[in-house]
């Protein structure tokens, strides 16, 4: 028997359900059986060896078979422990498939995409310092717009968003990431993520082209991937999105996803010259920039930079920010800022679209910006996220300073290695420092097209690593980039 299936099953049982190993090990040869993928009379493994075979306990196997054994669906004889034979009663029902039995391609094909990093372990990125959060402060607001609110507010709000929370984030927006925008033109959104999708949905039809930055960020691949959009990577340089004449020739884009502010995962930060020449290349193909500013808050070494939307008085650029990264990632609200001639054609069709709601977190926040909470908790966060990044380019250089060269320190709250001796494998070191304890994603996994540019090496997230950890951590990613330390 094939037990790749099996296997398959209980991986991402135990993943999606967090049920405990004898539970899901029962529930998935229960499937297996009533489905008739176990079939009568099969002899299965002994528990000894199914155990060896999932890396479990052979008692987590035990309870399992005996569970099945009380359910009658399998029976103990002397060549082992086997399938029962059902009466007709027992899988009559289960026996027949349901008319939809597997996800849609374009959703199943998310699953091959790398995987989401490995939260509260130094170093997974893109996790901000979630105990600096003030939740007191947080839950009075929140209780004082519950408190505030109306029964006629809780009818179907804007989908546009709370006129309260579009206004402040303009504003905000205006003044401190010198963009060009009015109340009118900002869509709240449930995240970044979201609003991708939302890109890719109203803003393209299927089989356009969206460019993605290679290597870049996977969420935008699989927002552009599930809109059923043609995903073309291009490559980036030391500064970021860097297309050939070949690239706009060959591939003209319909949407152009760019993180200028720091490039993820590279940490390059397009130059002036740079995003001039994008913009100007953009509107002459007639197509939209999508400019995802997720973490350029965090501006270590100088101002931040303004970004590309408000270099010019139209530019055709989809501006997307989010507060995953400012405040916490469980908050999932996230905002667009869309070009004056689009937002009401978006308006009027923003109702039939999933991403809206949540009325009193969205008032709660437009006064957590108002009153001027937002700057300065974005003020504590650079300060402490700053001296963390100090911390932990002090402890690379003196590890692993003479085997990589650094990247993308200037902003945000991660950064990249790039390995000096390009036969080296990152993705066996990430995996190996894993086992060490230490999450450092690998470059090459973020890979966006078949042209795969040669970025080996590591993102290491450093917000929520606390600075007199940070040397100890490093030593042990040190220990992974020695094969002889498995
Ligand atoms: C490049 C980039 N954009 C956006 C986000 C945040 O997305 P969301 O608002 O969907 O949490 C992340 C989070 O990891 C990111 O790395």
């Amino acid at each position: 028997m094939d037990y790749a299936i099996l296997l398959g099953d209980f991986e991402r049982h135990q993943e999606v359900s967090g049920w405990p190993r004898q539970r899901v090990i029962h529930a998935c040869l229960r499937n297996a059986i009533l489905s008739g993928r176990l079939g009568a009379g099969t002899r299965l493994l002994s528990s000894r060896e199914l155990a060896a075979e999932l890396g479990a306990a052979r008692n987590t196997v035990l309870y399992a078979y005996d569970q099945l054994m009380a359910e009658g669906l399998m029976e103990a004889t002397r060549r082992g422990s086997v399938v029962a034979r059902l009466g007709a009663s027992a899988n009559d029902n289960e026996a027949a498939p349901p008319p939809v039995s597997s996800l849609s391609r374009r959703t199943a094909a998310l699953r091959s995409l790398p995987p989401a990093g490995i939260i509260a372990t130094a170093f997974a990125p893109g996790v901000p310092a979630l105990d600096e959060f003030p939740i007191q402060l947080w839950r009075r607001l929140i209780d004082r717009a519950w408190r505030r609110i109306t029964p006629a507010e809780l009818d179907y709000a804007d989908p546009a968003g709370q006129p309260a929370l579009r206004q402040a984030l303009a504003e905000y927006l205006c003044a401190s990431r010198g963009l060009r925008c009015e109340a009118g033109q900002v869509v709240i959104t449930t995240s970044t993520q979201a609003s991708l999708e939302l890109c890719a949905r109203a803003l393209a039809d299927a089989e356009q082209t969206a460019w993605i930055e290679n290597p870049g960020y996977s969420g935008a691949l699989a927002a552009f991937r599930a809109g059923q959009l043609r995903t073309v990577g291009i490559n980036v340089d030391a500064e970021g999105l860097a297309p050939t004449a070949r690239d706009w020739k060959r591939a003209p884009p319909r949407l152009i996803y760019t993180s200028p502010s720091h490039q993820y995962p590279t940490g390059g930060v397009l130059s002036l010259p740079r995003r001039i020449e994008l913009l100007a290349r953009t509107r002459e193909a007639g197509a939209l920039m999508i400019e995802d500013d997720y973490d350029s808050e965090f501006r270590h070494d100088g101002p931040p930079l303004p970004a590309m939307q408000g270099l010019e008085a139209h530019a055709p650029v989809i501006y997307l920010g989010t507060f995953s990264k400012s405040m916490f990632p469980g908050m999932r609200t996230g905002f667009m800022v869309v070009p004056a001639h689009l937002a009401a054609p978006l308006r009027a069709v923003l109702a039939r679209m999933p991403n809206h709601g949540r009325v009193a977190e969205q008032e709660a926040l437009a006064v957590f910006i108002r009153e001027g909470h937002f700057m300065m908790h974005l003020r504590r966060m650079r300060h402490l996220y700053r001296e963390r990044r100090d911390a932990l380019l002090e402890a690379v250089g003196r590890e692993i300073g003479s085997v990589c060269t650094v990247h993308g320190t200037s902003t945000g709250m991660h950064l990249a290695l790039q390995f000096n001796d390009p036969s080296w494998n990152d993705a066996e070191i990430s995996a190996r420092a894993l086992r060490h304890g230490i999450s450092a994603a690998a470059l090459s996994t973020h890979a966006s097209g078949l042209r795969s540019q040669h970025w080996n090496g590591l993102v290491l997230g450093y917000s929520q690593v606390p600075a007199n950890t940070v040397a100890t951590s490093v030593r042990t990613l040190a220990r992974a980039f020695d094969a002889r330390n498995g």
